[in-house]
């Protein structure tokens, strides 16, 4: 801490009541408590509140800085895909569709771009970026992960937070970042949100602690903790998670907020506190420095201080902590962040998360049928995520939080495929017949029949599949992956008219849509592509634009394989008499593999290099087809021999290449030694000597990999 901060910060702290200490801590939950407490919240001065906009916000800031020692409050909210959650801001892709670009410089854009508008509204700090792996699809929130790679969760988390906080955090258009939820809550087990991670801390080291270093060096100011439990311990009550490792070994010096309610679940969920008074106790003594929405910690931290039960330099210690975040980015001088509102959804901002959309679309198979060519005169476009803005946008935005209403009318701009592929089918003299068939859950409005009807006749059938926003978010973890509702028999019976069909996914997460991926002529994944996502669909099926978007999570068959990310540590039993691990009933291997992702043009490796002295290596990559293209060179390694168990492969760098058709260009990569490390059974990371095997190549799948083996001393 900068011995200026340090200085006003002690002044400051030395003036507080035991009262305002506790209240520092607190953070409203404004949609719960309503204005007239959230005013009486703010005069007693509460530390923060949460889901407040507009208007209101500077109504609170006014009653906070007029409090006894007025100190201004901070206000958090989920500005996770953009300032999603006013309906006039800007709505990006959600981060599961951003990583499909493997791209940090656009992700720090789409972080810039959300700062700006945040700080406009008043606000101060997003919970963002969420660093928890999408390792089991089942799992609810899927859509808010950058897939379920540590190293690219890590990359991108890096940008985001870079682009949230600018190159100082008192800048006007700065805003505070939150890497959540620590830790390793993505792996509840079953995918039960919030169960109990079923793992040691040996590996929460190798697999979840390396993107939240990566928010560390990059500088995050706040932490948030998980609502789960690592074996056993919730994170809210654990001092080694938050104290020994979190600031300790891994040097984080900005605050850490609870997430929601988590210290009303220690006692109602969780069950490791009898009461309000214990929970709180807990919470603090654990080192959690904000409190978000357990109110009754208030009232408990002061009476369990007054009873000599929690010492009071533990409050100290944690009201430090935020003030020192409060001073370093000038709240005090300023409470309001003052940024233009006209900023708010701007044409260039829209353009921003257009572009991350189409960088969003995926290509997974494709037979010869896309682009769509102009000969092609009468399309049908079936399916009710087609034309259903709320489906294609997905979580957290204004139409699911901070309270959901489903009455409300999406604000203009945004397009969906249906209108998208309307104007380029316009502009092409073709003719377009959409119908609804049916949705993700069933409806009054499914009418399969009228789509078979309307797509008899046609020469090409585009439909649209998915998932829905009841299906998505917290609590919201399914157990079967397959497409819901009436979708598998609506595709059956568009398949059996015989008119190539192209399958576009607009969900949430990786389905499990094994029979579209065997039998669709083509298949495009969209995930949820923001305001913008329907248009970059349209463009990408009428080769606008080639598509370059790469899977940053695994496809299963079936939910019975899950998990199946690429990532996966050997030792399957083989089947009798073969070298094949496999179910009785299904393949080992995933429909889609991380890292896959076709294109209108086709790319050829060869020459790869590994100097293991310099730590060097080198490939060759040329596009061999008719279309300029991006390709993204993925680099893999293996462990040889280890003294534990370490992944088949695992990715430790990547790099885009933009190729003209014919062009080839050497890329070449530096290593850092600790890319090839491992953590031991003492928990110590460490870079065991021997073989390894370095893979590079378009995807996580064998056949895509160029290999070489080289030793390191
Ligand atoms: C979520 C967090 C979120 C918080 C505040 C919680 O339910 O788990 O990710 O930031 O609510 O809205």
């Amino acid at each position: 801490m900068k011995a200026d901060v340090k200085e006003r910060v002690d002044a400051l702290l030395a003036r507080m009541t035991l009262e305002e200490k506790a209240a520092q801590m607190v953070q409203v939950p404004y949609a719960m408590v309503g204005r007239e407490e959230a005013l009486r919240w703010a005069r007693r001065g509460a530390g923060s509140f949460l889901h407040v906009l507009g208007d209101d916000a500077r109504e609170i800031q006014r009653a906070a800085c007029e409090s006894r020692l007025g100190i201004p409050v901070l206000f958090g909210i989920d500005a996770v895909r953009g300032h999603a959650l006013n309906d006039h801001a800007t709505v990006f892709p959600t981060q599961l569709a951003c990583a499909c670009a493997w791209d940090p410089e656009l992700v720090r854009r789409m972080g810039r771009v959300t700062a700006r508008e945040v700080a406009a509204d008043g606000l101060h700090w997003t919970f963002s970026p969420l660093l928890c792996l999408a390792r089991d699809p089942r799992w609810g929130r899927v859509n808010e992960t950058f897939g379920e790679d540590p190293h690219l969760t890590g990359e991108l988390a890096a940008a985001l937070i870079r682009g949230y906080q600018g190159d100082d955090l008192a800048a006007p258009d700065s805003i505070l970042a939150c890497a959540k939820h620590y830790l390793a809550y993505g792996e509840a087990v079953g995918a039960r949100d919030a169960c109990d991670s079923e793992i040691t801390w040996r590996k929460a080291r190798e697999v979840f602690l390396p993107p939240f270093q990566r928010a560390v060096d990059a500088g995050c100011a706040t932490f948030m903790t998980a609502y789960g439990s690592l074996d056993g311990t919730p994170l809210t009550a654990d001092a080694h998670a938050l104290r020994d490792v979190l600031r300790g070994e891994m040097g984080f010096e900005g605050f850490v907020v609870t997430d929601w309610q988590n210290v009303t679940s220690l006692v109602d969920k969780q069950h490791v506190a009898a009461d309000a008074l214990e929970a709180s106790a807990l919470a603090a003594q654990a080192g959690n420095d904000m409190i978000m929405s357990s109110l009754e910690f208030y009232e408990s931290a002061i009476r369990l201080v007054r009873e000599g039960r929690l010492e009071e330099r533990v409050l100290d210690e944690a009201v430090r902590h935020i003030l020192s975040v409060k001073v370093e980015m000038g709240l005090l001088e300023h409470p309001e962040k003052e940024g233009d509102r006209a900023c708010i959804g701007c044409a260039e901002h829209q353009q921003t998360a257009l572009e991350a959309a189409r960088r969003s679309v995926t290509l997974l198979k494709n037979d010869g049928v896309l682009p769509i060519g102009p000969q092609t005169r009468r399309i049908a476009l079936i399916g009710a995520n087609a034309d259903d803005i709320r489906a294609q946008v997905g979580d957290w935005t204004y139409f699911t939080h901070p309270l959901p209403d489903p009455e409300h009318v999406p604000v203009r701009p945004y397009t969906t495929i249906r209108e998208g592929m309307e104007a380029l089918c316009a502009a092409r003299g073709a003719e377009l017949t959409y119908a609804r068939g049916c949705g993700a859950v069933p409806s009054d409005l499914d009418d399969l029949d009228a789509a078979v009807r309307a797509a008899e006749g046609a020469e090409l059938i585009v439909l649209a599949v998915g998932d829905e926003i009841s299906q998505v978010g917290e609590t919201k973890d399914r157990a079967d992956l397959a497409l819901s509702g009436r979708q598998e028999e609506l595709l059956e019976r568009l398949l059996a008219l015989g008119i190539p069909l192209i399958t576009v996914l607009l969900a949430s997460k990786p389905l499990a849509i094994e029979a579209a991926a065997a039998r669709a002529n083509a298949v495009v994944c969209a995930f949820n592509g923001g305001a913008h996502g329907g248009q970059a669909v349209a463009e990408a099926l009428f080769g606008e634009f080639n598509p370059s978007g790469r899977l940053p999570v695994s496809f299963p068959r079936h939910s019975g394989q899950v998990p199946v990310y690429y990532n996966a540590l050997p030792g399957w039993h083989p089947r009798w008499g073969t070298q094949e691990s496999r179910y009785c009933d299904l393949p080992a291997t995933p429909l889609y593999a991380f890292g896959e992702g076709l294109s209108y043009t086709a790319f050829a490796y060869d020459g790869l290099t590994m100097d293991a002295q310099a730590l060097t290596a080198s490939v060759r990559v040329r596009n061999t087809g008719h279309r300029p293209g991006l390709e993204t060179v993925q680099v893999y390694v293996r462990d040889c021999v280890s003294s534990v168990l370490t992944p088949v492969r695992r990715l430790i760098a990547f790099e885009q290449v933009a190729l003209e058709p014919g062009e080839e260009r050497t890329v070449r990569f530096t290593f850092d030694r600790m890319d090839f490390s491992l953590v031991n059974r003492q928990e110590q990371r460490v870079v065991e000597p021997g073989c390894f095997e370095l893979m590079i190549g378009h995807s996580s799948r064998d056949e895509d990999l160029l290999k070489t083996e080289f030793t390191l001393d």
